[in-house]
């Protein structure tokens, strides 16, 4: 059997559903608890490594992504402990990347090199802003000055470090956003996801903007633009837009978000974690509950973190594959396309897409053009209609 499960890869997601406080902006599964059993999560995380080892033992990992919420607030012993026991189950790559998700209001200096220890490789900071005004709007807990005092300790500690930011935020020109982008590069990363805000439905920001309460978000083509000048910049200054919204120094893409673009397997343990997994030539997307207690509660009394698990269809894959794909700038390969669902892209369709400039073809693979990537959904729609 195959390692690179149709060359994509093979990642562990780990999930840890806690932050210091909830951002109004966020809708990813975190939450607020005053006390939470560090030892009992680590308890339920080494039972979930162990069910989930059962089919993929044979495979060698390419990634280990703690994820969250705000997973810096995981004791460096009980990360140590967690990556001794995957690699007790799986080999790792000889490029094995270890990524853990940090926010700069809970950095302490010692807690980083006890990760580098553990086994990190990898740091994720959430800057989100460079502007104080704009922090306090995004209900951010941490000042600029902490965010650079922390990402600062990260770049002492580690080789690879990124850091997030959101723009196209209320009252954000083009001047002050290619302003704040410049600061930003000069800070010496080598990796950036540069997101552009989201109102979410079911968030505080959601809620505001449905009663007409966030003023002064950009218009589609005010987003369009801080989209472009986005890309600009950063290729300018050497940043390779590898993903839609990722942008990378030459050798520090991330193996584990690759795993996701290029369609590879990866497993998902701890509370909302998604997986997408091959056995026995059938592929699965595997769900876990959300609630961070009833989690705890099924894996500790009944084995299972799991809540669902659907066999995908080879249509329901191929779209899968070409959506994650078409955010690469290495785009979808046709052969694995075709491997996957059994069928062709239409010659029409492909040739119509090019004359619109919404994409380009560059050997077997089909790649969205920077005008392409800014209506995705409908270059999507047209390829696999
Ligand atoms: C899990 S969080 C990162 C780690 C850490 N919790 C933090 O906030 O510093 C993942 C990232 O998603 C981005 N994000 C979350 N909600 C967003 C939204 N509504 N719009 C745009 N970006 C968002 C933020 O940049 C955030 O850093
Ligand atoms: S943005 Fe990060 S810190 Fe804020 S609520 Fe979401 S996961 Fe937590």
């Amino acid at each position: 059997m195959s390692e690179d499960w149709e060359n994509g890869g093979f990642g562990f997601y780990i999930h840890w559903p806690f932050c210091a406080a909830k951002c109004p902006y966020c809708d990813f599964n975190s939450h607020v608890r005053n006390n939470i059993d560090q030892k009992q999560w680590l308890r339920s995380y080494l039972s979930e490594i162990n069910r989930v080892s059962k089919n993929t033992s044979n495979r060698s990992l390419n990634s280990v992504f703690f994820g969250g919420g705000t997973p810096s607030l995981i004791e460096p012993w009980v990360i140590s402990d967690i990556l001794n026991e995957i690699q007790k189950y799986w080999k790792t790559k000889d490029i094995f990347e270890v990524t853990l998700e940090a926010n700069p209001g809970s950095v302490d200096a010692k807690n980083f090199e006890a990760y580098r220890s553990a086994g990190v490789n990898r740091i994720s900071m959430g800057i989100q802003s460079l502007n104080e005004k704009d922090l306090k709007a995004l209900g951010r807990t941490h000042t600029v000055k902490e965010a650079l005092s922390a990402f600062e300790i990260a770049q002492q500690i580690f080789t690879a470090v990124s850091f997030d930011l959101i723009y196209a935020r209320q009252n954000q020109n083009l001047m002050k956003w290619e302003k704040e982008l410049s600061k930003a590069l000069d800070l010496g990363a080598n990796h950036m996801s540069l997101y552009q805000l989201t109102i979410e439905q079911g968030t505080a920001f959601g809620d505001r903007y449905n009663r007409g309460l966030l003023k002064g978000l950009p218009s589609d083509d005010m987003s369009a633009e801080l989209y472009d000048i986005t890309s600009n910049l950063c290729e300018d200054r050497g940043f390779s837009a590898y993903e839609v919204s990722n942008y990378a120094q030459k050798g520090f893409e991330s193996v584990h978000n690759l795993v996701y673009w290029r369609y590879g397997d990866y497993i998902g343990i701890g509370p909302g974690a998604h997986g997408r997994l091959t056995v026995d030539g059938k592929k699965y997307a595997t769900e876990t509950f959300l609630s961070p207690e009833e989690w705890l509660t099924r894996v500790e009394h009944r084995g299972s973190g799991e809540s669902c698990v659907t066999e995908l269809s080879t249509e329901q894959q191929a779209a899968e594959m070409v959506m994650m794909g078409l955010r690469l700038d290495e785009g979808v390969n046709c052969k694995r396309f075709e491997t996957l669902s059994g069928s062709y892209f239409s010659e029409n369709k492909l040739t119509f897409l090019k004359s619109m400039q919404l994409i380009e073809q560059k050997e077997e693979n089909v790649i969205a053009t920077l005008s392409g990537r800014k209506v995705l959904n409908s270059v999507l729609a047209e390829l696999l209609n």
